[in-house]
């Protein structure tokens, strides 16, 4: 197979960006999309010239579509995923893997039975920044690295609809915008294994719908009263290996600001993956802070889905190391999980 077929299933917010970039891949070809709102799957299909398909079923039983990308609710992400595994279809599942372990398990089995690719979501593993600082790390510039920070805030963020709804969802800002600082910190640490977990959530601000100084982004089915999840995460997380990570991640917060921090320590050496890639080093009795010079020093939405969905192309077609597999997917869900259940039972999880 020299190109790939490729069908999006979810036609939201974010599909479009996988459509954008499955359009930019030369070996893949945009050819189908299906939503559970038929005018959607319609509207989508029109404005991409590709077919639209009346169900899951249909879309799942065309031999000519070879992968797909799950863009739905995280309540169908295993489900559908395990679906298309075993249509034989290639997947890319957005984050989170799903809203439990259980079902991220479920998936990681029908994964294990399948010879096909499955690709967690992962974006900011592919931006250029991110993959810069693996290389450094990975050639031993930062030593051994023993601590992490991970920091998502929003002050005015809860985008609403489904994802104030946690039965939809399965929480807040932590399953949707944690999950992503989280996940860089840990693969940049070289994904150990988390031993406990202190996690600590509130939900005193809700969605602050009656904010109207700012912007903020909201999804289509924006309901003002509806809001079910936290709205502030924090957590403590320790390895096997004996490192930490620090995590604090909100949808609404008093604060000056919004804040992204990424920042990986170790014992020769630092770094910052966000608000913008720097190093710091040591040499000669002297700190150094080294700003690499790439491209996108930040991560860039478009170009995080650019690389990510080529490196997803170039693994289907035999081309490419898989480096989001559904393990790390799992052990994600794991670490999610234990933060809203330890914040909930007031102590430290074991998750030995
Ligand atoms: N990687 C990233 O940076 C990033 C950014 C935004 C969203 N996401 C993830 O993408 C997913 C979608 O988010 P969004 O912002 O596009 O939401 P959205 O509400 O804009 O779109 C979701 C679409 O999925 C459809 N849908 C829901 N359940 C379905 C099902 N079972 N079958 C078919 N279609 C279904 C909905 O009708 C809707 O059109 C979420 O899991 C979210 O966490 C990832």
């Amino acid at each position: 197979m020299s190109r790939l077929n490729v069908a999006v299933i979810g036609a939201g917010s974010i599909a479009a960006s996988h459509m954008r970039a499955y359009q930019a891949t030369p070996d893949a070809a945009l050819v189908g999309v299906y939503d559970i709102r038929p005018e959607r799957t319609r509207e989508v299909a029109e404005a991409h010239s590709i077919r639209a398909f009346d169900s899951l079923d249909d879309l799942l039983a065309d031999p000519t579509i070879d992968a797909v990308s799950v863009c739905t609710w995280n309540d169908s992400h295993a489900e559908i995923a395990a679906k298309a595994l075993r249509a034989g279809k290639h997947v890319l599942v957005e984050k989170p893997l799903s809203k439990t372990v259980a079902e991220a398990e479920a998936l990681a089995a029908a994964a294990a039975d399948s010879d096909r690719v499955l690709q967690v979501g992962f974006v900011r593993r592919f931006s250029s920044n991110a993959r810069v600082l693996k290389t450094f790390i990975d050639a031993g510039e930062l030593g051994e690295i023993y601590y992490a920070r991970a920091t998502n805030l929003r002050r005015i963020g809860n985008p609403g609809g489904w994802f104030a709804d946690s039965a939809r969802s399965g929480g807040g800002p932590l399953i949707d915008i944690g999950v992503h600082v989280l996940d860089l910190c840990w693969f940049m640490m070289g994904c150990p294994r988390p031993v406990t977990v202190s996690g600590v959530t509130d939900s005193r601000l809700g969605n602050r719908a009656n904010i109207t100084s700012l912007e903020r982004y909201k999804v289509a089915d924006y309901d003002p009263d509806l809001s079910d999840v936290e709205d502030l995460a924090t957590a403590l997380i320790r390895f096997e290996n004996g490192s930490s990570l620090l995590l604090e991640t909100s949808y609404s917060l008093h604060a000056t600001d919004d804040r992204l921090e990424v920042a990986v320590f170790g014992d020769r050496g630092g770094a910052e993956l966000e608000p913008e890639l720097r190093i710091v080093a040591e040499k000669h009795d002297t700190v150094l802070n080294i700003s690499p010079q790439v491209d996108f020093a930040t991560f860039d939405f478009e170009e995080g889905f650019d690389n990510e969905i080529a490196a997803f192309v170039a693994t289907c077609l035999g081309e490419a190391p898989l480096i989001a597999p559904v393990e790390h997917g799992v052990e994600m869900m794991r670490m999610l999980t234990a933060i809203y259940e330890s914040a909930a039972l007031g102590h430290e999880i074991s998750l030995a």
